[in-house]
């Protein structure tokens, strides 16, 4: 996969990318000296010792050891693999991917993207061209749905019968193993294959970029099981994807808020009515990967749900999901409707407007929090207070130390009546990991190869001190090669950054251990390191030399070439 992309143009992409802007937009940095800080996105820390460095390209974080570039922060934390990330680090910066590469997926899914795509559009030729169209063509209008909608939605009709993808699309073995591998086919265990959406009308899932990944099929009567749904495939992950969420982007240039609505045809009914910043998970409840991926689009999240038990449950599990993400830039907020409805109901019975009505009425996560814990119990009696308490105590620990979590804790001193000091000797929390103390001993130790390694990778302009790395090519030492690979990018590439080197070494066998020393505490002054870059160089190239030389003294003089003898003559 890395391999299929052309290392010049990672090179470039790292040149023009700046990490900085990369997660500045994700985790506000603020600027410390050189570097800039902020609390680590991948582990709970009250102090940040998130640090990413402009010049090398290069985050890493002293309290948990994440580290890496621009191109793994955003697999880290965008949970993107690598040729998405490649992707979508392009589209920033308005480059063109190479395109004969195929780099933008393996060809295994780029397989199961054609075939789902083709399958789509076949379920919707079947809608408008069908001999029984008539009757899903009727259920959407007693829906209300106009053909604008159904066309932005990309809704269509799978026909009755066993085999009509199969045949269609199924053409011989390979493709019959993919349709399958996509989940528009079954194999039962008689090992018959059959289509899996049959007389259902269907509504392709599509990701963040418009690819088909998936469908949800609706049966268009009272049988079961309403809704049928393409199983997890290698590209349908249902615990990540948001259905709705590709046409909200592409309606609204800035999405000031999203909702999360329950049901595929809520979404589609709001968006009907002019609501088309609605979300709808895949029947799942909602995920930390799907809050994760909201907060990067918006500003604010409002949560929509039916106002029975259910919805009240569903809704308590999405703000569980939440807590680890509270204190950002982001609002959550859950609103509830009246018992029997749905956002589909509502605005089909009043309109946008109705609609909007209920979302003004939503309670922030806090007032949510707090009322349904406080709901079954007695906060007049000290008993009712002390239980608070303790229900709070194993929520408050995930949400990040911050202002928003001192503020829930006062607010729950609020509550119970007590202050925050008598509080937080309950509601203690292990000291996040500390930083790992400078270990000078650790250079001490290091070997003079490692210890280059470490100051070319962390200092590629120091590279041009070296004139020709060549003279190390007889020392046969741990790391040698690596060094001498890494001296001949340079002088080759000579404004390759730390971030750009590692990323040619993504993938291939040492590339941990070079993270490793790219992370190396120098504690030296640039100038200290170039002399100390010197002599481990000069070092190395005597130890060459000496090696070379009882290479040649040990070879008979018969077998010695006359450039050899030379050699060891002026050796
Ligand atoms: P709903 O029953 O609320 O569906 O289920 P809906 O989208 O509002 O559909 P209509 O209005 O009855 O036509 C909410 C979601 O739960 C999942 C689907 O994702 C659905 O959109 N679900 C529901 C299933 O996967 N299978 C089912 O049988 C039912
Ligand atoms: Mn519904």
């Amino acid at each position: 996969m890395a391999g299929q992309i052309p290392p010049q143009f990672i090179d470039e992409l790292l040149a023009r990318v700046d990490i900085v802007d990369v997660i500045d937009s994700r985790v506000p940095l603020k600027k410390a000296g050189k570097n800039l800080q902020a609390c680590c996105p991948f582990h709970n820390e009250k102090s940040p010792s998130f640090t990413v460095s402009p010049e090398k390209q290069f985050y890493h974080c002293f309290g948990c050891g994440a580290h890496g570039t621009a191109i793994g922060f955003l697999m880290e934390y965008d949970q993107l693999n690598f040729p998405e990330t490649i992707q979508e680090l392009a589209d920033i910066v308005g480059m063109q991917v190479p395109v004969n590469q195929s780099v933008s997926q393996t060809p295994v899914q780029q397989n199961l993207y054609d075939l789902l795509d083709k399958a789509s559009q076949y379920y919707i030729h079947q809608l408008q061209t069908h001999p029984h169209r008539q009757l899903f063509v009727d259920y959407l209008q007693k829906r209300g749905l106009s053909s604008k909608t159904v066309e932005m939605y990309g809704i269509g009709m799978a026909p009755d019968g066993w085999d009509n993808v199969l045949k269609i699309l199924g053409a011989n073995p390979q493709l019959v193993k993919q349709l399958t591998d996509a989940g528009l086919l079954i194999k039962n265990d008689k090992g018959r294959i059959y289509d899996r959406f049959r007389h259902r009308l269907m509504f392709p899932i599509l990701d963040r970029r418009g690819r088909t990944i998936g469908f949800g099929g609706r049966v268009l009567d009272d049988s079961t099981p309403k809704y049928l749904n393409s199983p997890e495939t290698p590209v349908f992950h249902k615990g990540s994807e948001l259905y709705g969420l590709y046409q909200a982007k592409k309606n609204n240039r800035k999405i000031e808020r999203i909702l999360i609505v329950e049901g595929y045809m809520d979404v589609i009914a709001l968006a009907e009515h002019g609501i088309t910043n609605a979300v709808a998970t895949l029947g799942t409840s909602t995920t930390t990967d799907h809050l994760r991926l909201l907060m990067r689009t918006t500003p604010e999240i409002v949560f929509c749900f039916d106002g029975d038990n259910a919805g009240r449950d569903a809704a308590w599990r999405a703000a569980e999901n939440a807590l680890p993400m509270l204190g950002g830039n982001q609002q959550l907020k859950f609103m509830f409707l009246p018992d029997g409805e749905d956002p589909d109901s509502i605005v089909k019975s009043s309109g946008a407007e109705g609609f909007n009505q209920h979302i003004d009425s939503a309670q922030n996560f806090s007032e949510f929090f707090f009322t349904t814990l406080t709901n079954k119990l007695d906060l007049s009696s000290m008993d009712g207070r002390a239980r608070l308490v303790e229900m709070t105590k194993p929520y408050l620990k995930h949400v990040p130390q911050g202002v928003y979590r001192d503020m829930l804790e006062e607010q729950l001193a609020e509550l119970t009546k007590t202050n925050k000091n008598t509080l937080n000797k309950h509601l203690e929390t292990p000291k996040s990991a500390k930083r790992p103390a400078k270990k000078s001993a650790a250079l001490a130790t290091m070997t003079p190869i490692r210890m280059a390694i470490s100051i070319v990778l962390q200092y590629p302009i120091l590279a041009r001190e070296i004139d020709d790395a060549r003279d190390l090519a007889s020392l046969e030492q741990p790391g040698v090669n690596i060094l001498r690979e890494l001296l001949e990018t340079l002088h080759h590439h000579p404004h390759l950054t730390t971030a750009a080197l590692l990323e040619r070494w993504r993938d291939r066998e040492n590339s941990a251990h070079l993270q490793k020393l790219a992370l190396q505490n120098l504690s030296l002054s640039a100038d200290a390191l170039k002399h100390e870059l010197i002599g481990i160089y000069s070092q190395l190239q005597n130890q060459a030399k000496q090696q070379r030389r009882i290479y040649l003294e040990a070879k008979p003089l018969s077998e010695l070439t006359d450039a050899e003898k030379m050699e060891l003559r002026s050796s």
